[in-house]
């Protein structure tokens, strides 16, 4: 069943290039040009009340597909300028935000069965009840399990196409949860009209070449990741920075450490480790950033050197040239020149490879993780 590979986990991993690939054929019209721009090139099959006078969007979810909810809030805001809201599901039931009939809400779950996300979503749908047909139908779920009590739960699903998971860390399901918020993204941003037809162009064309930019990393970082591993057998901290879209790619990259590994790790968006953070770090805790040209780029190279003045190890995952990151980073984890809005997709393999590694060569048992299970259905 393992098909080879040591751990589903890594099998998994391995799968995230036809997960993208299914997703893009499930929903994207690859024939889409500018010159069609009077209609969407995504096909969500969702009802178009669902879009109709939509002013905010809140997201509920736990763990890696809370991650997925705040890549997604960035993309609704900066894509189609719609205010988005992300909460643990956990904290949202006994905290609700005030709701208005223009909000969507959206329930984030690769098992379709984690009980404070189930849990926030009925009350959801508790709050609307009584109020109109279209108000109460503003309910979305994504998640690769339709046949599951999300999918009784909720009148609309986006199906990210993942199939099961079974290591119990996640990895193709959050890459599938990615593109179905870009589609979303997408979709909404063509529907309110605040996306040029040549900018959506261009970003069709950047999702499509998404899994063979995953293939390159898994060809030719695996090995190399592997053998760094060593290095870090017997790290007790880890730090993780990024920023805009690519924070919520730290927070990911320190939670697939922690769970699999045992190793105490935080993500951090790199502007806030002067406020506090900094203090931690010295030559025994590794720093791994996430440098992506783009809006935030020099930023983060800045926010990189504040931690190498700390002695920190410098760890960069960029698409930098060896002799430009040698400037900054002591050991460069390359990724393809990708652009800035779809990096997260390409910067998450690293380091799940990274916690990968990490965790097989301290020999634990990857898959199964003490204290984990794959779906949480208790409070
Ligand atoms: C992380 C992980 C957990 C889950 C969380 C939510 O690798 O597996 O953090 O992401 O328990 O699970 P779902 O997505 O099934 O609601």
């Amino acid at each position: 069943e393992k098909q080879g590979f040591k751990h589903f986990m890594l099998k998994e991993i391995y799968e995230q290039p036809g997960v993208v690939r299914s997703c893009l054929e499930a929903y994207i019209d690859t024939h889409w040009t500018a010159a069609d721009h009077t209609h969407s090139p995504i096909r969500l099959n969702l009802p178009a009340d669902l879009y109709a006078d939509l002013q905010h969007i809140q997201i509920v979810a736990c763990g890696t597909s809370w991650h997925a909810g705040l890549v997604g809030k960035y993309l609704l805001e900066q894509l189609a300028g719609i205010p988005t809201s992300v909460q643990y599901a956990s904290e949202f039931r006994y905290a609700p935000s005030p709701l208005t009939p223009h909000t969507l809400t959206i329930g984030v779950t690769q098992s379709g069965e984690t009980a404070d996300t189930l849990a926030a979503l009925a009350m959801e749908k508790q709050r609307r009840s009584g109020h109109s047909a279209e108000f109460q139908a503003r309910l979305l779920g994504i998640t690769n399990r339709p046949e599951s009590s999300l999918g009784d739960l909720v009148p609309h699903i986006i199906d990210t196409h993942a199939g099961i998971e079974i290591g119990v860390a996640a990895t193709k399901t959050f890459v599938a949860q990615l593109m179905a918020f870009y589609c979303l993204a997408i979709d909404l941003a063509h529907h309110r009209q605040v996306i040029a037809p040549t900018q959506l162009e261009q970003l069709l064309e950047g999702l499509q070449q998404l899994p063979a930019q995953i293939e390159v990393v898994l060809e030719s970082q695996e090995r190399y990741i592997e053998q760094l591993a060593h290095d870090f057998a017997e790290t007790q901290d880890f730090i993780f920075l990024g920023r805009g879209i690519n924070f919520p790619i730290a927070l990911e990259g320190a939670l697939k450490l922690k769970e699999i590994s045992y190793i105490h790790a935080e993500g951090y968006p790199a502007g806030e480790m002067k406020h506090g953070p900094i203090a931690l770090l010295d030559a025994k805790v590794p720093v791994v950033a996430i440098a992506m040209p783009g809006t935030v780029f020099e930023k983060v190279l800045s926010n990189a050197q504040e931690a190498k003045a700390r002695d920190a190890r410098l760890i960069g995952v960029t698409p930098m040239d060896e002799h430009e990151a040698a400037e900054t980073f002591d050991t460069l984890i390359p990724v393809p020149h990708v652009d800035e809005i779809l990096s997260p997709i390409v910067t998450v393999i690293p380091l799940q490879l990274l916690a990968y590694h990490i965790a097989a060569r301290r020999g634990l048992d990857v898959d199964q993780p003490r204290n984990l299970a794959k779906s949480v259905t208790v409070e």
